[in-house]
């Protein structure tokens, strides 16, 4: 029996043109829904699903990011001065949510560039991959299943969901042999196809869990699309190796580094705050009635 998954590595190094100008000076990972930037959720759904030790990938320009989950002591002192207990424990508690490392990626050559960089952090265990631009609701337990699903296969497990089909071409798409409950076994993958081209319509999402398998696949990947080296091209290396299965599901992620999906997500999350939900649902309802 595979030994369960502790380590995710989170690839932050990434430019987020698609955010500017908000991403100018600013990560995008930390942009907040609400109260919280997007990458906290992201460390939050880890932790919950057993993870315990997190890598962030980070880049130029992304200090912000180690900051956040970093101590910070003159504000706790602060924060205790004024009695301000709530906020002291809120801030306290972000350091505390796991073990959190950083490495940089001295230029964004990939993802898969990026993911290969971990290579000695996570050793030769399997771990999880988790894009901070794709947000799944807690409730939604989407990695929790993934992982449920690597326990049984021991094999890497892809996030997958049923796109419409004009859509396909924004996403790396599988061809996979039919469905037992959630998951297919995939058998192979390309990157963004034309929806002609497309051999289905399941995209993968950006959530994995990879057997360390693919750190060789990886230093086998050479530049693909756009000069980057690809996680897809690596996952696709990694099937000549060995099996790979897919997990589908179909509701509660939102990919918040499109600006549409950002303002539903906020707007989803608002919604079920205690402390905001019901008065931001009447403002919600008199705008939609149009005052
Ligand atoms: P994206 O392709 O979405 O790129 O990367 P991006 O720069 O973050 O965003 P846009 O499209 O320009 O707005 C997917 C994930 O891979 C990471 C990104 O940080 C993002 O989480 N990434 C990408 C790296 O860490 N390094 C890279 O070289 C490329």
């Amino acid at each position: 029996m595979p030994r369960s998954v502790r380590k995710a590595v989170i690839p932050a190094a990434g430019l987020g043109t698609r955010f500017l100008p908000a991403t100018k000076a600013v990560p995008k990972e930390m942009l907040p829904l609400v109260d919280k930037p997007s990458i906290q959720y992201v460390v939050e759904e880890a932790v919950a699903a057993g993870i315990t030790d997190i890598l962030i990938i980070t880049g130029r320009g992304k200090r912000d990011v180690e900051d956040h989950f970093d101590r910070s002591v003159e504000l706790e002192a602060f924060l205790r001065e004024a009695g301000k207990e709530e906020e002291l424990n809120t801030v306290r508690a972000i350091s505390g949510l796991a073990q959190i490392h950083f490495i940089r990626q001295g230029q964004p050559l990939g993802l898969g560039h990026a993911i290969g960089l971990a290579r000695h952090h996570v050793g030769d265990e399997s771990f999880a991959v988790m894009l901070p631009d794709d947000l799944c609701h807690p409730k939604s337990a989407i990695l929790s299943g993934m992982l449920v699903a690597h326990q049984q296969t021991g094999a890497s497990v892809l996030c997958l969901k049923q796109v419409d089909h004009r859509e396909v071409s924004l996403y790396g798409c599988v061809a996979f042999d039919g469905y037992n409950g959630s998951m297919v076994q995939v058998r192979d993958l390309v990157e963004k196809p034309a929806p002609e081209d497309a051999p289905s319509d399941l995209g993968v999402m950006g959530r994995y869990v990879l057997t360390p398998a693919i750190f060789d696949a990886i230093a086998a990947t050479r530049p693909g699309r756009g000069g980057e080296i690809q996680l897809t091209d690596a996952i696709r290396g990694l099937l000549d190796r060995e099996p790979v299965f897919g997990y589908t599901f179909s509701e509660g992620r939102f990919d918040v580094g499109n600006k549409l999906d950002f303002l539903k997500a906020t707007v989803a999350f608002a919604l079920e705050r205690d402390d905001l939900g019901p008065e931001f649902r009447s403002f919600l309802e008199e705008v939609v009635r149009g005052r």
